[in-house]
Formats: structure tokens, C-alpha cells, sequence
């Protein structure tokens, strides 16, 4: 992978054409629509079940809570804003990097009741610092950035908060209506992606975050790619055909993992006399064999794919197979091109609790024809996560920068529990290797013969 110069360009972002009117409303929608979910996640259980931590690997829902407002405080009141802190004493609690989530629960934490008003309060300023900041002459305020930067932080919280509802026992207490059926015809199973430059990253996306930043030319070897991610039935064939226990499928380190807390299939699988069972937020059911794998580790995503014969894509072959459009040359916002994310392009947004059956989305593929990089499950690439060249933190280290280095994989395009204000085609998620309580599935890629002199 090397970075040359082809002049590939990259689709403007329209928030720039707005007046500061609008875009101040569309900033205030955007965090409006995360609060609701946020009060929705939260008013879904009893102040008992709150506090509680559902598992070692996550906080107490009133923390995230907090937390939301604390970030909020910071960055909107007291930073943008100027204004005086509302609550000082409380920074330490909700710093997320003063204590792992597993120790979070015996921490002196504001409770529901406070937490709820807190985040009200933050939010009362919040508003009023945007009706009178400048949105311009300032890098954290230009095109609203800041806001935009917090509706995503709640917005990632919100997932957080989802996959915590997904560990928690007892009885269903979120509901939705069910994904779309597939619509789209016959797929074929791999699409091909041609040898060349393309632009990776964002310069212009007004909220995309530091590690997005900034584009620049990679070029990238011809592949192929999967249509469609891996499916829960192709995922049992695996299973089925012994792969959890056949070392020559994993890594060392993934085998090595596997064998420590005794993996045998992806995590809430239960294998039954009927067939594989799932819960899924507190609702038994069959697996459906249609719907792509969720809730799988890296380690497991990448011996699945040696099972099959495949490796997973990297990350800079995940982005051109989501944005490159062959016919300009052009690196488009999301695989259908520049237009904000609609119920018809993706399931995102916790507007279902599943992902959709693979051929759901004919109209969010991209124009070279790959289904679902947006939406429905996080996809495992193979890349380590990284800062891009010419990378800068921004606004602050702890977003990214402490993260780079290999102890991270980069997963790409949003799941069903993803709002739209938080994925778009530049989007970087990254995680250890071995979770899985994320909504987390993939795609498998391959290589092809390189065309040789003369063979043109
Ligand atoms: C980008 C999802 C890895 O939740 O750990 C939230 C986002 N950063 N608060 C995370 C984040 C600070 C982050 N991920
Ligand atoms: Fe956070």
C-alpha cells in the first residue's frame, strides 16, 4: 500500500452550503434525536436495574448516562461556551480513562434521579451556548463541529448502551419493529474491485472525527470482495464442520484466545436438538440462517475465513469498495453516493433490533455492487488501527491518538445500533480482538492475480 497522486477527489459535504440558522437546527435535531434515544435506553428498566452492571466488560447505564452529560459539559459549556462548570467535582468520575468499566459500579456515581436531572441541565446551557456561538473563526465551532462531535460521543454511547441492554437477563424490554425482507434479486457472491488509487479518508466532512483525517491517495492492489457480509448459516457450517476445534484455522494468538475461555460458536449461541438458538435483547429464537453473523471476535471473523479460503479485507480495501465510484474517480460520503443516510440505504439507528436478511438494501449498494457496508453489523477488517499521514489529534489525544498501535482492529460501517449522525463511508471503529459483545460480523475479500505487462 503506497500513497501516490492521481487526483482522485472526494465528494463535498452539503452542511457547508448551509446558513448559520440552519445548520444551528440541524445541530440542535441532531442532539435532540440522541437524547431521545438515550432517555428511551434508559427509561426501559427500573433504577435498580440502572445501577446494576450486567457484565465486567460494560458500565452501569447510569454512568454512560452521566458520562454523556459530563463530555457534554466539557466540551459545549464550558469549552465553546465559556461558562462557568456546573458540576467540577464530578470530572474525575465520568473520565473514563480514571477507571475501567469494571470498576465503575462501586464508584460514588450520581444516581438515576441526579443523573437524569444533570443531563437535562448540561443540555438546557448546551442550547443555549449554540443559538449564540459563532460557527465560524474557530477550528472547534466551524461548520458546528463541536456539536456535531457530541451528538456522535452520545450517539456511541447510545450503542454502548444497546449492547449492555443485549448482556442483560430477564425479560424484553425494548421493541421494534423487524428489519426489512430481501429485496434485492439474485446477487453474485464476490464483486471485483480494479487495481488503482483512490482517495481514503476525508478532508472535507465538516464532523468527520481526527482519525478520519485527512484524505490521501492509497493505492490498492485489484481484489475480491464479498457481496454480502458472512451469514449466521454459513457462519454454523463452520461450526458444524468442527472449526472451533481445528487449530490450522486460527492464528496463534487467535487460537491461543479461543482456547483460554473455551469458544465453540459466536457469543448468546446455544446449540439445541432444533438447531442453533440465540437470545437476542431477552427473546429466545432460532438463529436465522439469512442474516449476516453478529456478536463474533476478530479471531473468530479471521479463522472463518481461512476456513473458506478467504482472508478478511483491509481497511483501505473495505473504504474503496464502500466509496470509490469507477465511472469519476470520485470518493463518494456512502457506497449509494453523497445523500445522508434513509430507512431504504441501511438499517441503522436502533429503528430494528437485528440486522436485516443479506439482500435487504439493494439501493444502499455501491455503484460497483457490494450490499450492506453501511448498517445492520460492524465489519472486522484485518487492519491494525493507525493514524493516517498527516495525522493531527483533535480535540483532544484521548479520542484516537492513545488508541493507535497494534493492540487495535479497525472495524468498519456501522451497525443496526448505529445512528446516522455517527457512520458515513470515512467512519473508523476500532476494538480488541477478542470482544464480541459488539455488534460485530464481517465480510470475507481475496486476492487476484495481478495483471501482468501486455496482459492489459
Ligand atoms: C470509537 C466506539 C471505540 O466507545 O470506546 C466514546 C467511542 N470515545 N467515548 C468507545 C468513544 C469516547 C469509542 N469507540
Ligand atoms: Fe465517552
Amino acid at each position: 500500500m503506497t500513497t501516490v497522486n492521481t487526483g482522485n477527489t472526494e465528494s463535498p459535504n452539503p452542511l457547508r452550503e448551509l446558513s448559520a440558522e440552519s445548520l444551528r437546527a440541524h445541530a440542535a435535531e441532531t442532539l435532540a434525536r440522541a437524547r431521545g434515544r438515550s432517555a428511551a435506553l434508559t427509561d426501559a428498566v427500573d433504577d435498580d436495574d440502572l445501577v446494576r452492571q450486567h457484565s465486567k466488560l460494560m458500565s452501569p447505564l447510569v454512568w454512560d448516562l452521566a458520562h454523556i452529560g459530563s463530555q457534554e459539559e466539557l466540551w459545549l459549556v464550558r469549552d465553546v461556551g465559556g461558562r462557568e462548570p456546573l458540576r467540577p467535582d464530578i470530572d474525575d468520575l465520568y473520565d473514563a480513562f480514571q477507571h475501567p468499566r469494571a470498576d465503575r459500579p462501586a464508584l460514588p456515581l450520581l444516581g438515576p434521579a441526579e443523573a437524569r436531572a444533570y443531563v437535562g441541565q448540561v443540555r438546557a446551557k448546551a442550547f443555549d451556548v449554540l443559538e449564540r456561538a459563532p460557527l465560524e473563526g474557530r477550528r472547534l465551532t466551524d461548520a458546528a463541529f463541536a456539536f456535531g462531535m457530541i451528538a456522535q460521543h452520545e450517539q456511541q454511547h447510545d450503542e454502548t448502551m444497546l449492547a449492555t441492554h443485549q448482556l442483560r437477563r430477564g425479560e424484553p424490554v425494548l421493541h421494534a419493529p423487524d428489519p426489512p425482507p430481501r429485496r434485492a434479486g439474485r446477487l453474485p457472491a464476490e464483486v471485483v474491485v480494479p487495481a488503482g488509487a483512490f482517495l481514503m479518508g476525508t478532508s472535507v466532512e465538516p464532523w468527520a472525527l481526527d482519525n478520519e483525517r485527512p484524505a490521501h491517495e492509497v493505492h490498492v492492489d485489484a481484489f475480491a470482495i464479498d457481496t454480502v457480509p458472512v451469514t449466521n448459516g454459513e457462519f454454523a457450517d463452520f461450526v458444524e464442520a468442527g472449526g472451533y476445534a481445528e487449530p490450522r484455522w486460527w492464528t496463534v494468538a487467535g487460537w491461543d484466545y479461543r482456547s483460554r475461555h473455551d469458544i465453540t460458536a459466536p457469543r448468546f449461541w446455544r446449540r439445541k436438538p432444533g438447531g442453533w438458538r440465540r437470545t437476542r435483547f431477552g427473546v429466545d429464537e432460532p438463529v436465522p440462517a439469512d442474516e449476516p453473523v453478529v456478536h463474533v471476535s476478530f479471531y473468530e471473523a479471521e479463522a472463518y475465513a481461512a476456513w473458506v479460503g478467504r482472508r478478511l479485507p483491509t481497511e483501505a480495501e473495505w473504504e474503496k469498495a464502500a466509496r470509490y465510484d469507477p465511472a469519476t474517480g470520485r470518493s463518494t460520503r456512502f457506497p449509494w453516493g453523497d445523500d445522508e443516510p434513509r430507512p431504504e440505504h441501511a438499517n441503522l439507528g436502533q429503528r430494528h433490533l437485528r440486522p436485516a436478511v443479506v439482500g435487504a438494501y439493494p439501493d444502499g449498494a455501491s455503484p460497483l455492487g457490494v450490499h450492506q457496508l453501511i448498517g445492520d453489523v460492524w465489519e472486522w477488517t484485518s487492519s491494525d488501527f493507525t493514524a493516517y499521514p498527516g495525522f493531527s489529534a483533535f480535540p483532544y489525544r484521548e479520542y484516537s491518538e492513545v488508541f493507535f498501535g497494534s493492540d487495535h482492529k479497525v472495524l468498519r460501517g456501522g451497525s443496526f445500533g448505529t445512528d446516522a449522525v455517527a457512520i458515513r463511508g470515512t467512519f473508523r471503529n476500532w476494538d480488541y480482538p477478542i470482544r464480541r459483545q459488539i455488534f460485530s460480523g464481517f465480510r470475507c475479500a481475496r486476492d487476484l492475480p495481478a495483471a501482468g505487462p501486455g496482459r492489459r
